[in-house]
């Protein structure tokens, strides 16, 4: 058994689910825009559809994340060491967390549907600060580690 090449494949494969679930969230809130901007009538139980799929998400992209930085943190410590670069990786995914949670908090949950299509566009953006935030640290794992 190659250890290695088994935690990088969970370390690949967790980080793969959890942005795919950035993805597919991206392409349901696209969908939902006219329903919860009010473009659309018949507004009927979606905010309540879109609150029971973020919760979906959420806890998929959690284990997804968890499992990515465990085995990201055992890759460091038993194969490839603690380079500086490690550190970086690790600074700017405490930074997408930061930044992810705060944005949720201000800019997320004090919105209520329907929306101005303005307000709607928060959502827009907090998956924009995700997917800055993947690129970096891809940037750095693929160019720098
Ligand atoms: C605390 C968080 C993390 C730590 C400590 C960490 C650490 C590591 C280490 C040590 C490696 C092995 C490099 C080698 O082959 O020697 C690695 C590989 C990799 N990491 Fe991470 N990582 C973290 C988070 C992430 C995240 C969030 C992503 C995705 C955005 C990611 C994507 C990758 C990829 C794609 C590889 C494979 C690179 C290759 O095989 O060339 N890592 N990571």
């Amino acid at each position: 058994m190659d250890w290695y090449t088994l935690l990088k494949f969970i370390h690949v494969t967790s980080f793969a689910l959890w942005l795919g679930t950035v993805f597919a969230s991206i392409f349901l809130l696209r969908t939902l825009e006219p329903v919860l901007t009010g473009s659309e009538k018949e507004i009927a139980r979606y905010p309540e559809f879109l609150k029971t799929y973020i919760k979906l998400e959420t806890s998929v992209a959690d284990k997804g994340f968890k499992t990515t930085v465990i085995s990201g943190l055992l890759l460091a410590l038993f194969f490839h060491g603690w380079t500086l670069w490690v550190f970086v990786k690790i600074g700017l995914i405490i930074l997408q967390v930061v930044l992810t949670m705060s944005y949720i908090i201000k800019a997320i949950q004090p919105l209520s549907y329907p929306c101005s299509p303005g307000d709607y566009a928060n959502w827009y953006k907090l998956f924009s600060i995700s997917l800055t935030m993947f690129a970096l640290v891809l940037l750095v794992t693929f160019f720098l580690l």
